[in-house]
């Protein structure tokens, strides 16, 4: 090797070294920090995972290290050196072949067997102090149904703190998966049966939820949010959540009223004491959710005229059709969607 082409090898090297180190060390920042990282879990069933997540990371390094010093071992020490005899090859050598077979049986259970206790023991029967939850994955968006309360939401999942929660998932349309990464998951949404879900969540904060199974055009666009909540905070919800919305003395909001109850929307959405639709999410309390058109965009008046105006356009595929509404009906609209606290 001449004495330039050796020092190409070492930048080369140098550059490569430099190149992995940056790649893992933000890697290691993004899942720190990222809102849907796994790694900072807060529920208990995220907490398992993450131990999970832990014991097979430990255990592949600590086979990598064996693996790799070996090789490297093996590399310097039978290495081809001047007048060294050519090397015998081997052929079957059952200990070693058992050996090795054993290994990764005993590997495969190491991280088997705990996988497999969490996954049943997150779908026991629920304690009769767990708040049921009632899942379903529409495309494209969620519906949630706390039967025991009496309160019908979508894209929006609130939980309070320390308190078992049971989702039951269901799908009535294709095949979704529900996935919030912060609190654990990910569980299929399957038609024709009922999945579930057991966990506590352990502190408090807004947690991003994704559907994790391709189900269409706008899979990418089925989001939602968990926000966790002391127990008074989820007990206020509950309790404004329950009430019957404020008419709005607005206007405007008013028009909007009435231009939503001669419209098509009654067909498909329900709004306490005005529509009975349930093939769209429940409007009844919709401004007090912060996101919309499965937690794709924040509730502001901007979003909701062009929502309005051109669905498809906002979350391509969407169901809810373009209803031909001029600029003054969709302000109008808009107007009393807000109002509906
Ligand atoms: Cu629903 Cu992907």
């Amino acid at each position: 090797m001449t004495r330039r082409s050796a020092e190409l090898l070492r930048f080369r090297t140098a550059a490569l070294l430099a190149g992995v180190l940056a790649l893992t060390t933000s890697c290691g920042w993004s899942l720190w920090d990222s809102p849907m990282t796994t790694v900072r879990p807060a529920s208990d069933f995220g907490r398992w995972i993450d131990e999970i997540f832990m014991l097979i990371s430990w255990t592949t390094l600590v086979i990598f290290i064996a693996v790799e010093g070996l090789l490297l071992y093996c590399c310097w020490r039978f290495r081809d050196r001047p007048g060294a005899p050519l090397p015998k090859q081997t052929h079957g050598h059952t200990p070693l072949e058992i050996s090795w077979t054993v290994a990764f049986a005993v590997v495969l259970l190491i991280i088997g067997i705990p996988t497999i206790r969490i996954i049943f023991k997150t779908q026991e029967a629920p304690a009769a102090s767990a708040l049921r939850v009632d899942v379903a994955g529409h495309q494209w968006w969620w519906e949630f149904r706390y039967p025991g309360l009496n309160i019908t939401t979508a894209n929006e999942v609130h939980l309070p703190i320390g308190q078992p929660v049971a989702f039951a998932l269901h799908a009535p349309d294709v095949i979704h998966s529900f996935w919030i990464p912060g609190l654990g998951g990910k569980r299929d949404v399957v038609p024709h049966r009922v999945n579930h879900i057991i966990m506590t969540p352990e502190r408090p904060g807004e947690y991003y939820g994704q559907c994790a199974e391709y189900c269409g055009t706008s899979h990418a666009n089925m989001r939602f949010r968990a926000i966790v909540q002391t127990k008074d905070e989820f007990e206020q919800w509950v309790k404004a959540q329950q009430a019957e919305p404020v008419e709005s003395k607005d206007a405007l909001a008013q028009q909007g009223k009435e231009v939503f109850g001669k419209s098509a929307c009654v067909g498909c959405h329900s709004i306490s004491g005005v529509s009975a639709g349930q093939i769209g999410p429940n409007l009844t309390h919709f401004a007090s959710r912060h996101t919309f058109a499965g937690s794709l965009m924040p509730t502001t008046p901007e979003n909701l005229v062009k929502w309005i105006q051109n669905p498809d356009h906002m979350k391509p595929g969407a169901l809810m059709p373009n209803l031909g509404m001029t600029g003054d009906q969709s302000k109008a609209l808009t107007a009393y969607l807000l109002s509906l606290k």
